[in-house]
């Protein structure tokens, strides 16, 4: 199955694919590891950090590894990149999804280079994310603010900007934003999921995607999948923190040097986080 065949099923079926931030060779085993266990179809994404970090080619090499290895369906997705040339890159390194956010420019700006991004893209058969209002928040620490200390509810999506969006891009994905700001908080995030069905109702066809998927309320996310057929989910924020917290956690219990021998537990607090979204998305056993 190509990308887009994985999205359409996963839009037929009623399921969402769970996006999920590949920060290390010891995450992306987290992730893999977990769907493999669970016959699940995932999105690997990398954000410039990221891909700055680990390498272009030497991720999409290993994904490719991974899909060879495992036989379960892998998407490789370059996240939130603003630029036409790191999409390009991403592209011939190997790439097979590309997000391109424009969402920091100015409208006229953001629709131009959406647009280079698609007919690039689309000459090689790899679907295009794109986003018009910023989503606001970062996969960092919120944990001391609350949802609403940092959510400006006047930029969320305007179903019918995003409409004319969708339609003069020609983007395959469009990325929303309706309370899914980035970042875990002290309490849980909540979507306005009236604004989301008015956006499915006004995108009939369109694959919607849901950034910010830490610390969303459960029944919340369910609904989005239902109400609004959101197709990926992303997931960060949450990794990163039972990363640390574990990894800090075996630190200072061992007087070990092999890293491969202190990170074990780092690895399987990350693959529970993918495994308990992976079960709440819908995806288990799709993977045929
Ligand atoms: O693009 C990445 C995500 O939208 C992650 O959001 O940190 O709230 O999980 P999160
Ligand atoms: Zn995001």
């Amino acid at each position: 199955m190509n990308t887009r065949e994985i999205l359409l099923k996963a839009q037929k079926e009623g399921y969402a694919i769970g996006a999920f931030n590949a920060a290390n060779i010891e995450t992306l085993k987290a992730i893999t590891t977990a769907a493999k266990k669970l016959n699940s179809p995932i999105i690997i994404e990398a954000s410039k950090g990221e891909v700055d970090y680990i390498g272009k080619t030497q991720l999409a090499d290993l994904i490719k590894n991974y899909r060879n290895e495992l036989n379960i369906p892998i998407i490789l997705n370059l996240d939130h990149s603003e630029s036409f040339e790191e999409c390009e890159k991403a592209v011939n390194a190997g790439f097979n999804y590309i997000h391109f956010d424009g969402s920091k420019l100015l409208y006229e700006d953001n629709l131009k280079i959406a647009k280079e991004v698609v007919k690039m893209c689309h000459a090689k058969g790899i679907p295009v994310e794109g986003e018009m209002d910023h989503i606001q928040g970062s996969s960092t620490d919120h944990t001391k603010e609350k949802p609403d200390d940092v959510l400006d509810k006047t930029l969320y999506t305007n179903p019918q900007k995003a409409k004319i969006f969708v339609k003069d891009s020609g983007i395959d994905v469009f990325a929303a934003f309706f309370g899914n700001l980035h970042g875990l908080y002290s309490t849980e995030k909540h979507l306005k999921i009236d604004v989301l069905e008015k956006i499915r109702s006004l995108l009939p066809n369109t694959f919607l995607s849901l950034h910010g998927g830490s610390g969303i309320d459960n029944k919340d996310i369910m609904m989005a999948i239902k109400v609004g057929r959101i197709v990926k989910i992303n997931i960060n924020s949450e990794m990163r923190v039972a990363f640390k917290n574990a990894l800090k956690k075996s630190l200072d219990e061992t007087s070990e040097v092999a890293i491969y021998k202190i990170t074990p537990n780092a690895i399987e607090e990350v693959q529970k986080i993918v495994e308990g979204k992976i079960k709440l998305f819908g995806s288990e056993n799709r993977a045929a």
